[in-house]
Formats: structure tokens, C-alpha cells, sequence
């Protein structure tokens, strides 16, 4: 199934008529494809739905290198980033090209489609720049990284659920809580991970979201946890490259306030409910994603 979308992918990047730009597109790994499987499973294997799942892949690919442009970073998916590669401007414009052919295509979805699917894109730019704006300073507010991972990450989940359901003629806002939620306890892990487990296996350095300067769910509870002296060393760390001691006394001070089970635990309960809507709609495969979702390494 996920054939006919890379293969759609393809044909839509072919009609541009460009090679150096089918062969920049060719050298992105495809990744999970975590939002068309979801589109493809609840919209079944249909033409409508294989372009909709190609378009906002599309559009999940030129986030990802713009985002990798204003991380800086090098790596993507285990491998050199584009922009690592061949600079910053390429992959810029790369994600231009992807970004306004999956919205020239999603014109010619049906209008309420391409409502969601644009409404999710706004939501996803402006969680982009609250991303940027909170990694300047040392944030503790737990609710404005909700509100952050909602919009950087699920608000392209959940259109993706939402809209697949509209064009299956299914129950629009179970899947929509579905889709949010799954891509919710996606980030947490994702920021989770970046705490607990080691740079071979993540792709990219550990702890290099702090580093960055992003106080992730963990920091959060981590800094709740700890006494005025300790939280005053963890804010002196922020946003700084991390000295070998110092990663030692984040992770000793992470495993020691159990806060890997607190981020998981958070994340649990986001897939519970998820799953719950799903099996009232006898949905197995995406019973399935949700639990791969919070049991994942990488
Ligand atoms: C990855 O977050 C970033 C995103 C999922 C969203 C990026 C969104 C934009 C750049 C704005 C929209 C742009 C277009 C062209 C539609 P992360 O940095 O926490 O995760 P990572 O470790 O995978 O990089
Ligand atoms: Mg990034």
C-alpha cells in the first residue's frame, strides 16, 4: 500500500520536469511514513486517499528540512541531513518545491480537505516558532509545551486522521483525538528518548535537545523534582554544550526522580485513549500503531 505512495510521491515531483530536483528528492530517506500509513488504513487503498497521504507527506518532508535548517542539524534519520550535505539554501529551497506542490494537489481535494490539511500546516508553522522563541529561555510551564508539541507535531496527525475519516465517511472527531493524541505521546517519547538514550542508537547526540536550549517534558518534571540548589545547576546547563560531567549529573538526576516513567506514564495515558476510541471502531491497525508508538526505541 505504501508503494502507491511513493510511487505518487514521484509522479507528482516527475511533473515538475526538473532533475536535479527528482534527484535531491531521491536522496531523503522516506522515513516511517507514520501519516500515510494512518490515512492510507482509515481512508482504505484508494486513489483519493494515496494522493492525500502523498500530498502531506510532501508537505511533512519540507517541514523537516526547513526545521533541520533552523536546528542545524547534521543528521536526519541516521543519516547526513540535505542541508549538511549541500547547505542550507538547497534544502530550503527543496522543501519550497515539496511544500507548494502538495498544496497545489490539495487544491484539487475536496475543499473541506484541504481545510483541515492547511489548518493543520498554519498550526504547524506557528509550533515551529514557539519551539524556536521557548528554547531562548528555561521554560517550566508544562501546559506551553503542550500547546508547543501540539502544533509542531500532532496538528499534522490529527489532520491527517481527521481528513481520512472525512473521505471515508467515518467519525471525524474520534479519529481527530485519535490522530492528536498519537502524535502527542509521539513527541513526548521522541524528547524522551533524547534523555535515555544513547547518540548511535537516536541518530543525533544525546541530550542535544537541552543543549539546544529545549526544556522538553523531562527537564520539566525534572526541574519540579529537584531541590533550589540542583534546580539552580540545571538552569545554569540550559541551551550550553554539556560537559561530561554534567550529562552524567542530568541523567543521574533524570533516573534517580524516575522521571523517564513520569514522561512515559504521560504519554501512556494519551495512547490508553486512543486506543479505547479506536476499539470502539474496530480499528486493529491502528490499534497497533498506537501501542508501537510508546514501545518504540528510536
Ligand atoms: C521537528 O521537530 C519539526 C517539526 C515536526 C515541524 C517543523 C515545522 C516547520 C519547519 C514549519 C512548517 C514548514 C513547512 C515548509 C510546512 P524537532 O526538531 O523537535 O524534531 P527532530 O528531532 O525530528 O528534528
Ligand atoms: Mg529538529
Amino acid at each position: 500500500m505504501l508503494n502507491a505512495v511513493e510511487r505518487k510521491i514521484e509522479q507528482y515531483i516527475i511533473s515538475l520536469e526538473h532533475p536535479e530536483i527528482l534527484a535531491l528528492y531521491r536522496k531523503l530517506p522516506a522515513g516511517k511514513r507514520l501519516r500515510a500509513k494512518l490515512i492510507l488504513y482509515i481512508a482504505g487503498n484508494n486513489i483519493s486517499s494515496i494522493m492525500l497521504a502523498s500530498i502531506v507527506e510532501m508537505i511533512h518532508a519540507a517541514s523537516l528540512l526547513h526545521d533541520d535548517v533552523i536546528d542545524d542539524a547534521l543528521t536526519r534519520r541516521n543519516k547526513p541531513s540535505l542541508n549538511a550535505i549541500y547547505g542550507n539554501k538547497l534544502a530550503i529551497m527543496l522543501g519550497d518545491v515539496l511544500y507548494s506542490k502538495g498544496f497545489n494537489e490539495l487544491s484539487k481535494l475536496d475543499a473541506k480537505i484541504a481545510q483541515i490539511v492547511s489548518d493543520a500546516v498554519i498550526k504547524l508553522s506557528i509550533g515551529e516558532l514557539d519551539d524556536v522563541g521557548m528554547s531562548k529561555t528555561f521554560n517550566t510551564d508544562k501546559e506551553q509545551y503542550i500547546k508547543m508539541i501540539y502544533g509542531k507535531t500532532a496538528s499534522l496527525i490529527e489532520a491527517s486522521a481527521c481528513s481520512a475519516a472525512l473521505l471515508a465517511g467515518k467519525s471525524q472527531e474520534k479519529y481527530r483525538i485519535y490522530g492528536k493524541n498519537l502524535g502527542l505521546a509521539f513527541q513526548m517519547i521522541d524528547d524522551l528518548l533524547d534523555v535515555t538514550s544513547d547518540s548511535q542508537t537516536l541518530g543525533k547526540p544525546a541530550l542535544h535537545d537541552f543543549e539546544e536550549g529545549k526544556t522538553t517534558l523531562p527537564y520539566i518534571y525534572l526541574y519540579d523534582a529537584l531541590s533550589d540548589q540542583e534546580k539552580e545547576r540545571l538552569r545554569s546547563l540550559h541551551g550550553k554544550i554539556l560537559s561530561k560531567i554534567d550529562s552524567a549529573w542530568v541523567q543521574e538526576q533524570m533516573k534517580a526522580h524516575n522521571i523517564p516513567q513520569k514522561c512515559y506514564a504521560q504519554a501512556a495515558l494519551l495512547i490508553e485513549e486512543a486506543i479505547t476510541l479506536m476499539q470502539t471502531e474496530g480499528e486493529t491497525k491502528l490499534l497497533s500503531i498506537a501501542k508501537e508508538m510508546i514501545d518504540r526505541k528510536f
